[in-house]
């Protein structure tokens, strides 16, 4: 095989996408437990029906750059839509790592970034972030200045621990950057605070959102990159054409133009999460993290024997156990309230 393959791609283990069975409480994909109102669904489906099919999509997806532009207040240029957020993680990568490039990013942390790095052939750097511990600023500006990373690979609040990086941490890893800062806000809904105010101070900043979490959009797959308009320039040229459907766009575009829908929602997650750690923190022998996302980490002991006896009854958590420093952690996201009472129903009979 070495004949065919980049080394790079060989030696991977390769993403194993988490199980997507039907179950009494899925919780293991940080999706939303709500899908989107059936009148809602039966107005856009008849809607697109009347789009031409036989057609490519505009490549540029105007409407939704406007709609998404209006939403933040930004250029429509600011703005390049892609099939999910983790294909538009792949652009930026290929768009701006060549062999040996330097990339320093702060594990455990979102498992593409790793995986995107290597197959690039970056010259990785990785800061150990211990969860529910302050992040650590310090080393992070004293390997930006020995190892002058072309690019920087944030994410707030983080997947999978949950943490939030503050307004402070976030512009002095700018200010000491030499090139390019991602910041990925897939979870940016459920904290309250987003990057999008930093953008006009930093030319090198791009951020990174999903309709996958708070829009409840997960299976149609849209995800955008905000960033000054040369970025966006650059980053186009080393994305694919028409990689948003003209279903997923339309239907983006009604949705934006209901922002009550989404609101209520997420408010509603925001409540539920803070309810499930009191309950969490509650429980003996776990420990659980603080998030301003929507899942929580908890650490438990055996969580191998754990996850797969909560699987065997219904109930499916995310095993994180093999992420750096995550040894015996499980993460569980925000469900509807009645998959939360099984879930710590299941879990306290289990560890009982
Ligand atoms: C931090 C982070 N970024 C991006 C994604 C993926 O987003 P998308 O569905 O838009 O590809 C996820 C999904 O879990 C995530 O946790």
């Amino acid at each position: 095989m070495a004949r065919y393959f980049k080394k790079s791609v060989m030696s991977l283990a390769g993403y194993e996408p988490p199980p997507q069975e039907r179950v009494r409480a899925k919780l293991n994909q940080n999706e939303s437990p709500f899908d989107l109102p059936e009148e809602f669904k039966r107005e856009v489906l008849a809607e697109a029906a009347a789009l031409s099919w036989n057609r490519y999509p505009a490549s540029e997806s105007g409407a939704l750059k406007n709609a998404l532009a209006a939403r933040h207040r930004l250029q429509p240029e600011q703005i390049l839509p892609g099939n999910g957020s983790n294909q538009l993680l792949q652009t930026l990568l290929t768009a701006v790592i060549e062999p040996g490039d330097g990339l320093l990013f702060f594990p455990p942390t979102f498992g593409l970034f790793d995986l995107f790095a290597t197959i690039n052939g970056a010259d990785k750097t990785a800061i150990l972030c211990p969860p529910g511990r302050p992040f650590p600023l310090e080393q992070a500006l004293a390997a930006i200045r020995t190892r002058v990373p072309k690019l920087i690979l944030l994410c707030s609040p983080d997947n999978p621990t949950g943490r939030a990086l503050s307004r402070p941490e976030i512009e002095a890893i700018c200010q000491a950057a030499p090139g390019l800062v991602f910041l990925d806000e897939a979870y940016a809904e459920f904290n309250g605070w987003s990057g999008l105010s930093l953008l006009e101070s930093y030319p090198g900043l791009i951020l990174s959102r999903t309709f996958s979490k708070a829009f409840c959009m997960a299976g149609l797959r849209l995800g955008y990159l905000i960033s000054r308009p040369a970025n966006i320039a650059e980053l186009r040229k080393a994305h694919l054409p028409y990689t948003v459907n003209l279903i997923t766009e339309h239907i983006a575009v009604r949705l934006l133009a209901r922002p009550e829908l989404l609101e209520e929602r997420v408010a509603w997650i925001v409540r539920e999460r803070d309810w499930l750690l009191g309950e969490l923190q509650e429980i003996a022998g776990i420990a659980a993290y603080p998030s301003a996302a929507n899942f929580i980490l908890f650490r438990c002991a055996e969580c191998g024997s754990l996850f797969r006896r909560l699987k065997e009854r219904g109930i499916l958590v995310r095993d994180v156990s093999g992420y750096p420093l995550l040894e015996n952690h499980l993460r569980v996201n925000v469900g509807s309230r009645e998959e939360n009472l099984w879930f710590l129903e299941t879990l306290k009979e289990e560890l009982s």
